[in-house]
């Protein structure tokens, strides 16, 4: 048995040890960093309107690590989360919780625009690694890119790019835009305005309401009282379940076509039930994809989590492939940050959507594919706009 430490040797181990901190002999900051575990915070929405999407997001980032023996660059990994509830003006406060109080080496976050613009804001003055797994704010990956923030998902008027085109082709050539008053909704209209009058099309109204309300009944009305030949949106999460139903429900659906920024049909289909059935939208994503890549990620996600993937599973799974990449490259040493970035900065994100790169603004360059709704998946019958790149406008790097 040993004898319990009396009093005289705890004093004198503990002079000994602070003598090894005076003499300098301590462990350099590198070596500390590389031999602890990497703390990796999630800030996303995990109530309210976007809840199912932070779920998503944060399944997709494990499971790609899990795949790959639940390890960074060979060292363990220690999870911070924090939910952002989709409040921009508890972004900053909530940031700091992770970046301040955790003390995170990588803050993965978040979904909402307005939100990101506060945790950009902490990222630029504290330098931490911040992965975007879906909020498209312009500007954070235009006129304020930084070298230390990367986004895994799309620029706001990504996908809206490549829709006006497609729904000139199929003969609307008069359209009414409808969205959430707030970046998203309004970058995502910037996108659709360029290409839809670039196509010949003619945009008849712009109607909106705040973020995240959900009383569409006086604006389809409106809508009715227009008679455009087809509608366009952006709405995501279960505000765009509650959209496409009170659409159908307003006797609408049958007369006037709905499209969509991708997202409206993305994790609500079974929600929107027959209301969803038909929708056509153009996205970086469709779960329709015939490639193995694809094929292997569905079924592997509905087995480890019980619920089908969306695009947001998909961000979030190539968030966490870009992270193991930059990991891997340092072999674990975060710290060491101009190997990192450029790792990630070079990375070829083998994802379910098909092969991206990082461009130099820090988006993804990908394609952007049209899909309709058919049954419970969202069909991929063609492909929008090949290697489509944000124009990163203003950034310096
Ligand atoms: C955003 O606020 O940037 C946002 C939110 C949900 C989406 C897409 C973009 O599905």
């Amino acid at each position: 048995m040993h004898a319990p430490f009396n009093r005289r040797q705890i004093l004198a181990q503990g002079a000994a040890l602070m003598g090894t901190a005076a003499s300098g002999l301590l462990v350099p900051q590198h070596v500390l960093a590389q031999s602890g575990k990497i703390r990796v915070g999630f800030m996303l929405p995990y109530t309210g309107t976007f809840a199912q999407l932070g779920v998503a997001i944060e399944n997709g980032v494990r499971m790609a690590i899990n795949e790959q023996g639940g390890k960074l660059g060979g060292r363990e990994i220690e999870w911070f989360k924090v939910d952002d509830e989709s409040e921009p003006a508890k972004a900053i406060e909530n940031a700091n919780k992770l970046v301040q109080r955790d003390k995170v080496d990588v803050l993965i976050g978040t979904v909402h625009s307005g939100v990101q613009m506060g945790i950009h804001r902490v990222a630029r003055e504290s330098g931490v690694l911040n992965l975007i797994p879906n909020a498209g704010v312009h500007i954070a990956t235009r006129a304020q890119c930084a070298p230390n923030v990367f986004r895994t998902s799309f620029t706001n008027s990504q996908p809206t790019m490549a829709l006006g085109e497609a729904m000139v082709k199929r003969g609307h050539k008069k359209a009414v835009w409808i969205s959430w008053k707030y970046a998203a909704g309004d970058e995502a209209y910037e996108g659709f305005k360029e290409s839809y009058t670039k196509a010949g099309g003619t945009i008849v109204k712009e109607l909106g309401l705040p973020f995240p309300n959900v009383e569409f009944q006086a604006l389809l009305t409106e809508i009715a009282a227009l008679k455009p030949d087809a509608v366009a949106c952006f709405f995501a999460g279960g505000g765009a379940a509650k959209f496409m139903k009170d659409y159908a429900a307003a006797g609408l659906k049958d007369k006037i076509p709905l499209y969509g920024s991708g997202f409206l049909t993305e994790g609500v289909i079974e929600a929107a039930g027959p209301a969803a059935e038909g929708v056509l939208s153009t996205l970086h994503y469709g779960d329709g994809i015939e490639t193995k890549r694809n094929n292997e990620f569905r079924l592997n996600y509905a087995k480890t989590f019980k619920m089908q993937p969306d695009v947001y599973a998909v961000q979030g799974y190539d968030t966490g492939l870009l992270l193991i990449q930059g990991a891997n490259a340092v072999k674990g040493d975060l710290s060491n940050k101009a190997a990192l970035y450029k790792a990630m900065e070079g990375a070829t994100i083998d994802s379910p959507r098909g092969k991206w790169t990082m461009s130099k603004a820090h988006n993804p360059v990908q394609d952007i594919y049209l899909r309709q709704v058919v049954g419970k998946e969202n069909k991929v019958i063609g492909v929008a706009a090949k290697a489509l790149s944000d124009s990163g406008a203003g950034c310096r790097l």
